[in-house]
């Protein structure tokens, strides 16, 4: 083979063929709402808790870190039951660090579901539209990726659900609540359904919740973690990527039964989560008040977002997360490029003729909303 080759040139697997690296153009402009990213960094006290915990690791960076992330673990389940509390279900499962896995964003976490449960001959079910990530974990395990259509209104319908998992009879069956792209959150009363109708049918399906968004929702009680101490096969997936400001750090985890957990440790490459984002996210989690703090006010930033956007006469899906979806535009690529040459990064993604902004700064959106009246005017 030639020193330089092009990837034509190499035995890639061929399903890869003229497959793009996934991911939103990171471009240095001055309002970047394109990654549903909370706007605000770390306190100065954070900031300050996590330089002593960099400085203590420094001498043990010779060692390799806690395969098993137990203290990080357990932190996160006294998040999550936090949390529980907070949305007055303190009664519902009180969960440990046996219940929670945790890996590098919820990325890594679905592909250890993906591993564990799906592969080869197994079949993974979405319902669309939704994160465009879940295809490429189903590829990426050698998985059959499945969909079933949400409604107009872009909720799952039991029904449907019911229908797809019967006929497809899917290793995993994924939720997004509230949504990817279009920020809508699923009932409970409908994810409890769809396990009971799992049961009913008979059929070996975990369903997967992916509660990437679930801080933002204006029913903090809406959460299928009050479910996990009935179904044994429901998983729900949550990130510190958004609402609690670490995306940086990269800590996605899950809440689920202790043999679930058990399953994606066998999958898990050794030590994959580094001392460093163990600590930070340890750190970030010690103060997790402070890291949530401006999720009210992002909560009003994006509900006063989708009423200017409509003042505007635009279409605006209406949104459980800190993004929503506007248009319909002819050529969505066009107003996408006319924000950008404004100095405003949005997402071309979702239905079509649909752009997705989150919720910023008040400035950021502010120069967004300025941004998009002056495009519009243009047009
Ligand atoms: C629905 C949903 N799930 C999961 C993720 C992945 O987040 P991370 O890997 O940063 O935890 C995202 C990110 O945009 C998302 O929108």
């Amino acid at each position: 083979m030639r020193a330089n080759p092009s990837l034509g040139d190499l035995p890639l697997r061929p399903e890869l063929a003229g497959e793009e690296p996934y991911g939103a153009p990171q471009l240095d402009v001055p309002v970047r709402l394109n990654v549903n990213e909370n706007p605000y960094p770390p306190s100065v006290d954070v900031l300050a808790d996590m330089a002593i915990a960099t400085a203590r690791l420094g001498k043990g960076v010779h060692r390799y870190p806690d395969r098993e992330a137990t203290a990080l673990r357990a932190a996160l389940a006294g998040y999550l039951n936090s949390q529980l509390e907070a949305a007055g279900l303190a009664s519902a499962a009180v969960l440990g660090a046996e219940h929670i896995w945790a890996a590098n964003g919820s990325n890594e976490v679905m592909l250890h579901l993906c591993q564990a449960f799906a592969g080869p001959s197994r079949r993974v079910l979405a319902f669309t539209p939704t994160y465009s990530m879940y295809p490429q974990y189903a590829r990426d395990s050698h998985s059959r990726y499945l969909t079933a259509p949400r409604l107009a209104d872009f909720t799952v319908d039991p029904l449907i659900a019911r229908a797809a998992i019967a006929t497809y009879r899917p290793s995993l069956a994924v939720i997004a609540s509230p949504n990817n792209p279009t920020g809508t959150s699923t009932p409970l009363s409908s994810i409890r359904r769809i396990l009971s109708d799992i049961e009913e049918i008979g059929v070996d399906t975990i369903l997967v919740v992916d509660e990437a968004y679930q801080e933002f929702s204006r029913h903090p009680d809406n959460t299928a973690l009050q479910l996990l101490g009935e179904y044994g096969n429901l998983v729900v997936v949550r990130t510190m990527s958004k609402a609690f400001a670490f995306a940086g750090g990269r800590v996605g985890y899950l809440a689920a039964a202790p043999a679930i957990v058990d399953a994606c440790r066998i999958v898990r490459l050794p030590y994959h989560l580094s001392a460093q984002t163990q600590a930070l996210a340890q750190v970030a989690l010690a103060h997790a008040d402070e890291m949530l703090s401006r999720v009210a006010e992002l909560r009003e930033t994006r509900d006063s977002m989708i009423e200017r956007l409509s003042q505007l006469g635009l279409e605006v899906i209406d949104s459980d997360a800190n993004f929503c979806l506007f248009g319909p535009f002819s050529d969505r690529h066009d107003v996408w490029q006319r924000l950008l040459d404004r100095g405003v990064l949005v997402r071309e993604v979702g239905p079509e003729g649909f752009l997705r902004v989150c919720a910023g700064t008040p400035a950021e959106t502010d120069a967004f909303v300025a941004a998009i009246a002056a495009v519009l005017e243009e047009l």
